[in-house]
């Protein structure tokens, strides 16, 4: 196998293919292609690409992350309430999240979100705060920076299973991982990924991107991330 016979092999980034390779020597061709294509030779938010507030609006399935930048002023505009609650998502996300809730009803399962569109300036003060606390670096391992999350995109939502835990249940969460892609959503944080996601573990938030799509990408096994550069992204 050589390089230039791998999908996703992108010939501008054939020396940084050589270099990763060399201080990774386990990995093998594919996964050098793939990790660098993401951007995981480079420190997160060294170099990121930005996208217009139209490539915001108008696709629901961009990939956002430390090498993915959305506008500071972009804010969805057909944000609406999740039923009972003052948290918004995208009016498609929050319908199918409605039909998530119900599914997980009749199996027993209650969701609560606890978060889900947050604002540039929203995701600022988060993020300022947990800096200040916990310092830049732990804070980068589980809250994104402002114009990195996708809780901006209002396709992203934190559910929990009671108000008294911000985290789901054992259970909660094996139901969620069987069960969310059927209504669209994914897993966005899974365990085990925190290399290639750039965040820890978060079996709480899961992110919108229809049926189809999000069928695909649980089938495959792969973190969106990975997912987005071999299937998605046009080279
Ligand atoms: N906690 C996720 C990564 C966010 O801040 O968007
Ligand atoms: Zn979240």
């Amino acid at each position: 196998l050589k390089f230039k016979d791998i999908t996703n092999f992108d010939i501008k980034n054939l020396e940084r293919y050589l270099d990763y390779s060399k201080e990774n020597s386990t990995y093998d061709m594919k996964t050098v292609v793939t990790y660098v294509n993401i951007g995981l030779d480079l420190e997160g938010y060294s170099k990121y690409e930005s996208y217009t507030k139209s490539e915001a609006e108008n696709d629901l399935t961009i990939i956002v992350n430390k090498y993915h930048k959305l506008p500071e002023d972009y804010e969805p505009s057909d944000l609406v309430n999740l039923e009972n609650t003052n948290y918004k998502l995208r009016e498609e996300a929050a319908r199918a999240f409605k039909k998530l809730t119900k599914a997980g009803i009749k199996d027993n399962v209650i969701f609560y979100p606890f978060s889900a569109y947050r604002s540039y300036d929203t995701q600022n003060g988060l993020y300022t705060s947990y800096k200040n606390r916990d310092g830049e670096k732990e804070a980068d391992t589980y809250s994104a920076r402002p114009g990195f999350s996708e809780h901006q995109l209002g396709l992203a939502v934190d559910v929990r299973s009671s108000n008294l835990t911000s985290n789901l249940t054992t259970e909660d969460y094996k139901w969620m991982l069987d069960n969310s892609y059927k209504f669209g959503f994914i897993i966005r944080y899974p365990k085990g990924k925190q290399h290639i996601t750039q965040f820890i573990e978060e079996p709480w938030h899961i992110r919108y991107l229809g049926v189809e799509l999000a069928t695909k990408v649980h089938d495959s096994g792969l973190t969106y991330d990975e997912y987005y550069d071999l299937y998605i992204e046009k080279r």
